[in-house]
């Protein structure tokens, strides 16, 4: 069966652009405000360890600012806290170094799983739904299934920087989507989708939420965030009929 798909703006770069200045602008939630008013399912961002880009104020303003906000975090004490307090819809559990300009790769879910159930436990309890960045492989998938989620985000970034040379990363996405979704996870997907690559990943039928952010925002500096979003969105939603 087809699940229908949503999108989820990722603002976290716009975050970015203040901070390389340490200023009052741009703001993220402005940004994630303009997001749903443009037909976004909901919006996305990512409280890192490091504070670089999304700050602990801007979650506070953004959870009543918005329907629905997916928090993507470390599993560190620290940040799990937060993230209970604030509540939002949806906690996405992702790998984190220090050093990393973004998110490399999936967790570990098996050396990470003390760690990572621990925080399952507590994000499940203040009522958050629970979904874990995961490389599209069948022993991650399976790991994440024991760990009890409800969701998985399948990690496209292999296939962010192959689609152009081969299509073997979108027949490991595809492999996996229908894996998770035949135990029963609900599917997720993102990391450098772009308005070039993107349809394919879309098209996927298990997939029901695609998260993206770079690329989205990198349009809005020129077509503007209310534009940008609707071509992705036309792009996202169109791909189901591909
Ligand atoms: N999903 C997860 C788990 C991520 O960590 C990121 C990057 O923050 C994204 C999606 C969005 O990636 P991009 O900015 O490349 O669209």
């Amino acid at each position: 069966m087809t699940a229908t798909m949503r999108l989820y703006i990722n603002v976290d770069h716009v975050a970015t652009v203040r901070q390389a200045r340490r200023a009052a602008e741009p703001d993220p939630v402005e940004a994630a405000i303009l997001c749903e008013a443009a037909g976004a399912d909901g919006v996305t961002a990512h409280l890192r360890e490091d504070r670089r880009h999304i700050q602990d104020h801007d979650l506070e303003r953004m959870r009543p600012a918005v329907r629905v906000l997916n928090v993507e975090l470390a599993a560190s004490s620290e940040i799990v806290d937060i993230t209970c307090r604030l509540r939002p819809y949806q906690a996405t559990l992702v790998p984190e170094r220090r050093e990393e300009i973004t998110t490399e790769g999936g967790l570990d879910v098996r050396a990470q799983g003390p760690r990572l159930r621990d925080a399952i436990r507590r994000l499940d309890q203040a009522g958050i739904r629970v979904s874990l960045f995961v490389d599209p492989d069948p022993a991650a998938l399976d790991a994440a299934k024991d760990l009890g989620v409800p969701a998985v985000e399948l990690h496209t970034g292999q296939y962010a920087n192959t689609w152009r040379e081969s299509g073997e990363a979108l027949k490991e996405l595809r492999r996996a989507a229908r894996h998770a979704a035949d135990m029963g996870l609900f599917v997720h997907a993102g990391h450098g989708l772009t308005y070039q690559n993107v349809v394919p990943v879309a098209a996927i039928a298990e997939i029901e939420e695609l998260n993206i952010g770079h690329s989205v925002v990198s349009r809005a500096l020129t077509v503007g965030m209310r534009g940008a979003v609707d071509e992705m969105l036309r792009l996202v939603k169109g791909a189901r009929s591909w």
